[in-house]
């Protein structure tokens, strides 16, 4: 039976550190099936796009200069209760505080370049993938 989906991000940090293979392994290895999955870049404007909610926090200038400074991973992932058990996944924002074994844990370097993204709720999943994949790219 199909499970629901998350979307993540392999952020900039650890595509550029070459760490998206061992990240993808772990996603696999958790029980995530792929189900859209490509390597781009984004752009100023659709990184504050993507990042609105988050417009007038202090940070907000530098997260979106680290977000675009290379590619990324994206991916549309699917299982049972995938919103909240890929957020176990990846563990806290500040690495300092992720549980051993998470990918923040294993990849993150601080709490801005902290390796991936994974979606908040199953409405902000739905809306995610869309803004990234289209119907084609999509399985
Ligand atoms: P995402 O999965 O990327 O949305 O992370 P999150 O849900 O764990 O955290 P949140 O949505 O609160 O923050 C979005 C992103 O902004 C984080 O993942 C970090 O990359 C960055 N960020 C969050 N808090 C800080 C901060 O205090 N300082 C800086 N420089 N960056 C931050
Ligand atoms: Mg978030």
């Amino acid at each position: 039976m199909a499970g629901t989906i998350t979307f993540t991000m392999i952020k900039p940090d650890a595509v550029a550190d070459g760490h998206s293979g061992k990240i993808i392994d772990q996603i696999i290895g958790a029980g995530f099936k792929i189900k859209a999955l490509k390597l781009t870049q984004l752009s100023k404007e659709r990184a504050e796009e993507f990042y609105a909610i988050h417009k007038e926090r202090g940070f907000f200038g530098e997260l979106i200069a680290f977000m675009t400074e290379g590619p990324i991973v994206a991916a549309v992932l699917e299982k049972d209760n995938a919103v909240e058990d890929f957020r176990k996944l990846i563990g806290a924002t500040n690495p300092a505080n992720a549980e051993e074994g998470t990918i923040r844990k294993r990849f993150a370097l601080n709490i801005e370049r902290n390796a991936i993204h994974g979606s908040d709720s199953d409405e902000n999943a739905q809306i995610e993938a869309n803004f990234h994949f289209s119907g084609v790219e999509r399985f």
